[in-house]
């Protein structure tokens, strides 16, 4: 099993390509859009180095996966499924949680909030192959109520469940996220896995200036990990995690993203000039007047 990674400076995000050297099957997980909020403009930058490395290596795509609906990045997902349209796009099966929580939020009520714009919701410990490649998606709930870990072997795709073990774990206050929640998929799940499995990461931010990472192990991560280590305790991670999120702000391409990702890389249909739109919703918050 090969595994490639691409990293999007942009926002920080790693996509990554796992591919069987002998039979060419091949899956990629959490692919880039990049989006401009100032000017609008979409592009597909990012997807242009995986779709070379793609046809280099003569690789059949089995599958486009998604650790979890992205509130920092937008997802490159249908463009791949035009280009390789028998690639399955799937996504864990709670995302229609989550399309439920922000057609709410948006107010997008013709938005279905039953998963099916994706082709297939993997549910908990679901074991699915891929060609050659063997998957079993590992729940991995806390940051968003849906993200899901891919286990390929000795190797595990988290998305923001943790982090390089400098960095610690990903932020819980987005709606219906749960600090309880990811101390349980980290302790629980994935520290239940053997400490010589590889940890592949969503993002890496360089803390301190070092050199970008994106690859640690259970066992790296359960001795070291700043924010949770095999012998941190619950109380003590909720407690953090929650002082913590209360001093981040609000990604920056969160709104945009998740309008997008929700509905597995669709843009919002055409209106009748041709022209696609994002919504923003206002959050006003005023000391004195009314607008
Ligand atoms: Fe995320």
């Amino acid at each position: 099993m090969k595994i490639q990674h691409f990293f999007d400076s942009d926002t920080f995000t790693l996509t990554y390509i796992v591919s069987d050297e002998s039979t060419k099957d091949s899956v990629i997980i959490d692919p880039v859009l990049d989006f401009d909020p100032p000017s609008g403009r979409v592009r597909d930058q990012s997807i242009q180095e995986v779709l070379k490395y793609i046809s280099d290596n003569h690789l059949k795509v089995r599958a486009i996966l998604e650790t979890h609906a992205h509130a920092d990045h937008l997802s490159s997902s249908q463009i791949l499924k035009q280009i390789f349209p028998e690639a399955i796009l799937g996504i864990g099966e709670k995302i229609k949680v989550v399309q439920e929580v922000f057609r709410g939020h948006f107010n997008l009520p013709n938005l279905k909030t039953d998963g099916s714009q994706f082709d297939r919701l993997f549910k908990d410990f679901e074991e699915v192959d891929f060609g050659s490649l063997k998957m079993r998606a590992l729940p991995t709930p806390g940051h968003t109520p849906a993200c899901m870990s891919y286990q390929f072997g000795g190797n595990v795709f988290v998305g923001d469940a943790l982090f390089m073990p400098d960095y610690g774990t990903g932020r819980c206050d987005f709606p219906k996220g749960s600090a309880k929640d990811l101390y349980k998929s980290v302790s629980e799940i994935l520290y239940s896995l053997p400490d010589t499995t590889k940890v592949f990461v969503g993002h890496d931010y360089s803390p301190g200036g070092r050199e970008m990472k994106y690859q640690t192990t259970i066992g790296e991560s359960k001795s070291s990990n700043i924010q949770l280590k095999i012998e941190t305790s619950e109380r003590e991670y909720v407690d953090f995690r929650t002082t913590k999120d209360k001093t981040l702000k609000a990604p920056r391409l969160l709104l945009p993203s998740i309008q997008v990702n929700i509905a597995a890389g669709h843009l919002p249909d055409l209106e009748e000039n041709g022209k696609s739109y994002l919504k923003l919703p206002l959050s006003i918050e005023l000391k004195s007047g009314k607008l």
